[in-house]
């Protein structure tokens, strides 16, 4: 029997990331054909209403499993420990972000014909590179666990497809902003609870410092690019271990600007924690002209129509 195909496996379905992925791929590919994997945090009834399975990405036997049963064609592997959580918890991080990794090619490398997604970061960069602008081709020394997970995840997508000829596409994702699920322990978390707070306070104390720019995305471009990648033809992706993708690029102070155009009586203050060491070790802004180049990658979003698009779609949640 010729088999089925666009049959989609996510892995950390329930993420951040994940919840909007696997939501936008079962409206692409029909709601039947991807299965959630869900892991700590429960799926949502939205995310029931399609296949979904309990799922540790640190089981081989498991995932295999869950791929035969389903027929999986496609697997986006979106479990991770996270840049915050990565530092408290280093031995867990490698343990999820590379074994498990590692675990989804192997079993692609077995089951021949397998498509792998893998979302690498902006964390892979560290010392010894131009912050701003950050190129493609640069040292990769980052000074975080996460980032050497990310790294050894890249050289591990890279080994697969120049070995054994597997079809694996990286994104080095920026910070992502989204309204539906809140982000799970990284550093560019602030974006995302300043709003949650500013609707419903008024107020927000900044773990970074307000003059910490870094690279972000909001969450349509992240699945645009997720989706586009995946689709464009194989013979396109040049890049095998992870492309640059930039968005926009901007601190805490500009984005508090922004949000008291439309809440002009939300104040912020800044604390900055751990996480500010974190946030200096990486870029401000990135060179994602290969994406760009390769499959044609370009965003929709600024600072501007982001912050417009997230104050509504919070406020329409969150109204008593
Ligand atoms: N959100 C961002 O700003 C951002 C930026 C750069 C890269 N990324 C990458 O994108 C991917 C998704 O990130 P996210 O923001 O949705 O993260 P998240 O923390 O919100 O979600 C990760 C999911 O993985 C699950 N998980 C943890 N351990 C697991 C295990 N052993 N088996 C199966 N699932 C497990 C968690 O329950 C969680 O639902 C990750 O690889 C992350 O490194 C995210």
């Amino acid at each position: 029997m010729p088999k089925r195909s666009n049959r989609v496996l996510v892995i950390g379905a329930t993420g951040q990331i994940g919840s909007e992925l696997t939501l936008a791929l079962r409206k692409h590919h029909g709601k039947d054909n991807v299965v959630a994997g869900w892991y700590i945090d429960k799926p949502t009834k939205a995310l029931k209403e399609g296949p979904f399975e309990h799922l540790d990405v640190r089981s081989r036997s498991h995932v295999a499993e869950t791929i035969e049963k389903y027929d999986i064609d496609t697997v986006y592997q979106l479990a991770a420990l996270l840049s915050a959580t990565g530092e408290k918890d280093p031995g867990g991080a490698w343990r999820v972000n590379v074994e498990g990794l590692h675990n989804v090619l192997e079993i692609a490398r077995e089951h021949k014909g397998i498509k792998v997604f893998w979302p690498s970061s902006m964390a892979v960069y560290g010392e010894g590179v131009p912050a701003v602008n950050t190129p493609q081709v640069a040292p990769l020394l980052p000074t975080t666990m996460y980032g050497v997970t990310k790294v050894a995840g890249e050289l591990l997508c890279d080994y697969y497809h120049r070995h054994y000829g597997l079809d694996v596409r990286c994104l080095r994702y920026p910070g992502i902003v989204s309204s539906e699920a809140l982000p799970g322990g990284g550093t560019t978390d602030y974006a995302v609870e300043i709003f949650y707070d500013a609707i419903k306070k008024e107020r927000y104390t900044c773990f970074l410092s307000k003059d910490s720019t870094l690279p972000m995305m909001y969450m349509p471009d992240c699945i645009k690019a997720s989706m586009d990648i995946m689709a464009a033809p194989a013979a396109s992706v040049k890049t095998r271990t992870g492309y640059n993708l930039a968005g926009m690029s901007f601190s805490p102070a500009e984005l508090v600007k922004e949000i008291q155009r439309i809440i002009p009586t939300f104040e912020c203050d800044y604390k900055p924690d751990f996480r500010q060491k974190i946030a200096d070790s990486w870029p401000k802004s990135l060179d994602d002209r290969e994406a760009r180049r390769d499959w044609g990658w370009k965003p929709s979003y600024d600072l501007a129509s982001m912050t417009q698009d997230m104050v509504t779609r919070l406020r329409a949640r969150l109204a008593p």
